[in-house]
């Protein structure tokens, strides 16, 4: 089964599951790195991993065009829900069956305050089992933590992780999360949008070849990786 996973810069992901199209985080008008608009973006569905204003991004806009479906936390998503907008609710720990898999809700060490000040709960990632059993692990916005050793023993196929340091995980903390997460493929991202934030990740490319058996890709913003499993 065919996973193509599109980057759009920061931490705003396409994912096209056997044809159905997932936005994850999409913050694009204002985000410095992304080659794409709001406007021209398509989506089914669209998944909140926390409030911050460079990961709710442009959902309200795109979800009032598209009709996408909003899946994030119960806080995020009554946040969603009290603009118009059709939402899924779930919480940390917690997996539901969409049409594109199963999608569980991971722990994330970070904070959660949506852009108008509301309270956005925790914050989280998001691991998802495709029908075609490819195993998907997105880190989003976390420190890292030990029970990425957990979340390994699921067999992750490919793992997008932050690497930009000062709001995430920065490149040492993100090598180990390799080591615990043992993914097969790994993406940095949340790395190079501002100056704050300003990484090197062939470098970090080349120690998880070194020091790990997990295959780096380092994408430029627009760049896709596709998923090639049995
Ligand atoms: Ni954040
Ligand atoms: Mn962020």
């Amino acid at each position: 089964m065919p996973l193509k996973i599109t980057w759009y810069g920061h931490a705003a992901f396409g994912l096209d599951v056997d044809g159905v199209k997932l936005l994850v985080d999409p913050f694009l008008n204002d985000n410095p790195a992304a080659v794409v608009k709001a406007d021209a973006v398509d989506a089914d569905f669209i998944l909140i991993s926390h409030g911050h204003g460079d990961h709710v991004g442009d959902a309200v806009a795109i979800a009032e065009r598209t009709g996408a479906l909003v899946i994030s936390t119960y806080e995020i998503a009554s946040w969603f829900a009290n603009k118009g907008i059709e939402t899924h609710a779930q919480h940390i720990g917690g997996g539901f069956h969409h049409p594109f898999g199963y999608l569980k809700l991971t722990q994330a060490l970070h904070g959660s305050m949506l852009p108008d000040g509301s309270y956005g709960g925790n914050p989280a990632g998001f691991l998802l089992t495709t029908s075609g059993n490819e195993k998907l692990y997105l880190a989003c916005d976390t420190g890292l933590f030990g029970d990425m050793r957990l979340i390994g023993e699921e067999g992750i196929d490919l793992a997008a992780l932050p690497i930009g340091d000062n709001f995430t995980m920065g490149p040492d903390d993100a090598l180990r999360a390799v080591k615990l997460l043992e993914p097969k493929h790994v993406i940095p991202v949340h790395y190079n949008t501002w100056e704050l934030i300003e990484q090197d990740p062939h470098a970090w490319a080349e120690q998880v070849k070194k020091e790990t058996s997990t295959i780096p890709h380092v994408l430029q913003p627009g760049e896709s990786f596709q998923l090639e499993t049995s």
